[in-house]
């Protein structure tokens, strides 16, 4: 038995172990919180409100459906205002739109007659087509996997493919024709963005990136675009919320406020050298995952799989600027720009963020996640020596179609 006074120094030195141990935690938590705020004003850029290559020639590019509101209230404004800025005589705009059922068609034709009074060149292409078109017509011979009732059904993917490649062909076409060529393309979602973003996004890392993206926000403080994005181990975001990532390179760059290495990103607005579009060999476009590997239930976005496919990747990386926040709607976009600059995190978010993220990191175990998805991509190989996949770290355990109204997992 104990005597009392054994008991009570135990006690006590209990107490005095968990009061150090809170100390740690609270220093630490501490330090970490004024570090991370620090970077975040000490690294905001000034904004650079003219380009480094002044003649830099760009190609702009989207995709739309259904866009209308945003494009009426911010988008269209910030394309002029781009091209503006940039100068007529270096953009080309190319937009694709189809199967809107809201006006986003008389939208982009007020865009139209706007950009013919600046004399900005441009294609605009407005498509009747709609998703119930698409999927009445016969199945074509890839693009199309059956659903579990046994009828075939189009992908979303490939058919998002073939929109974009669709809104580059005037980039080809013009280098056939003419040997003009652009020096970056530059992928726009119907995102609220202003000049300035795109000026510090081109400038990514002193211009060296094969792409740079943004960061989107439809519901802040999560991200949207969790699909596309990879970190530098080609791993998916831990996390919606600040800070995201699992790989320590990704991570460590966003607490430093610096451009972030990642394997692959979109969100909402990607800039990337053109160089890649003009070569002879296998010129890089849009593609899906080929149907046989589909079949095997996953899925991986055309907007990750262009990363996967371009060589420049490898040797002039991809980036995600975390300065370039756009937003889907006004209030998300005024909601990630609050101070002004870049410090637009609240010291919760920082606090509950990083435990949050060093306590999943530690509580979940990569295999776990891509044991099945290996086992598939591995199941599919053995099926045929041509089987390759190189953009296996996009792919996610889903199907995706598209429906009447939409789009939708199977
Ligand atoms: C273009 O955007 C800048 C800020 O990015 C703004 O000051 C300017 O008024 C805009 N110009 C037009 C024509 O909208
Ligand atoms: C419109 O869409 C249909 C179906 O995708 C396609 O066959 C057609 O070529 C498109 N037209 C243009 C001008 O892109």
């Amino acid at each position: 038995m104990l005597s009392s006074r054994a008991y009570y120094g135990n006690r006590r030195s209990r107490a005095r172990l968990i009061r150090g141990i809170l100390l740690i935690f609270f220093l630490w938590t501490f330090f970490d919180l004024i570090r991370v705020h620090r970077n975040l004003v000490r690294h905001h850029e000034e904004v650079p409100h003219t380009l480094a290559t002044p003649n830099s020639k760009v190609f702009l590019t989207s995709i739309h459906w259904n866009n209308e509101k945003v494009l009426r209230e911010y988008w269209n404004n910030a394309v002029v205002n781009l091209t503006e800025a940039i100068g007529v005589d270096n953009v080309y705009i190319s937009i694709y739109e189809s199967g809107s059922w809201d006006d986003s068609k008389g939208a982009l034709r007020d865009l139209e007659t706007r950009l013919d009074d600046l004399g900005a060149r441009h294609t605009i292409v407005m498509n009747a087509t709609t998703h119930k078109d698409e999927n009445r017509q016969k199945p074509g011979s890839s693009g199309w996997i059956k659903d579990s009732s046994g009828k075939q059904r189009l992908r979303r993917i490939p058919y998002l493919s073939e929109q974009r490649n669709r809104a580059l062909q005037p980039l080809y076409d013009l280098a056939e024709e003419t040997g003009e060529q652009f020096d970056l393309v530059i992928h726009m979602n119907d995102v609220v963005f202003s000049t300035d973003d795109i000026f510090r996004l081109m400038q990514t890392n002193g211009g060296e990136y094969a792409a740079a993206c943004a960061l989107d926000f439809s519901k802040p403080p999560n991200f949207y675009d969790t699909f596309a994005l990879r970190d530098s181990d080609g791993y998916e975001t831990l996390m919606q919320t600040w800070p995201y990532f699992r790989s320590s390179a990704s991570r460590n760059a966003l607490k430093h406020n610096v451009p972030v290495p990642v394997s692959s990103c979109w969100n909402g607005i990607v800039v990337m050298d053109a160089s890649p579009f003009y070569r002879t060999n296998n010129p890089l476009r849009f593609r899906g995952i080929t149907d046989t590997l589909a079949n095997f239930h996953v899925e991986g976005s055309e907007c990750c799989l262009i990363h996967a496919d371009n060589p420049l990747s490898v040797t002039k990386g991809v980036w995600l600027n975390p300065a370039v926040r756009v937003g889907y709607n006004g209030p998300a976009y005024k909601a990630v720009h609050r101070n002004g600059g870049d410090d637009w995190l609240s010291s919760f978010d920082i606090v509950v963020g990083l435990w949050i993220n060093r306590i999943k990191r530690r509580a979940t175990f990569t295999w776990m996640q891509n044991w099945r998805i290996s086992r598939r991509v591995a199941t599919w190989k053995s099926l045929s020596k041509g089987n390759e996949e190189k953009g296996a770290f996009c792919l996610i355990n889903e199907m995706q179609v598209l429906a009447d109204n939409g789009w939708a997992h199977i």
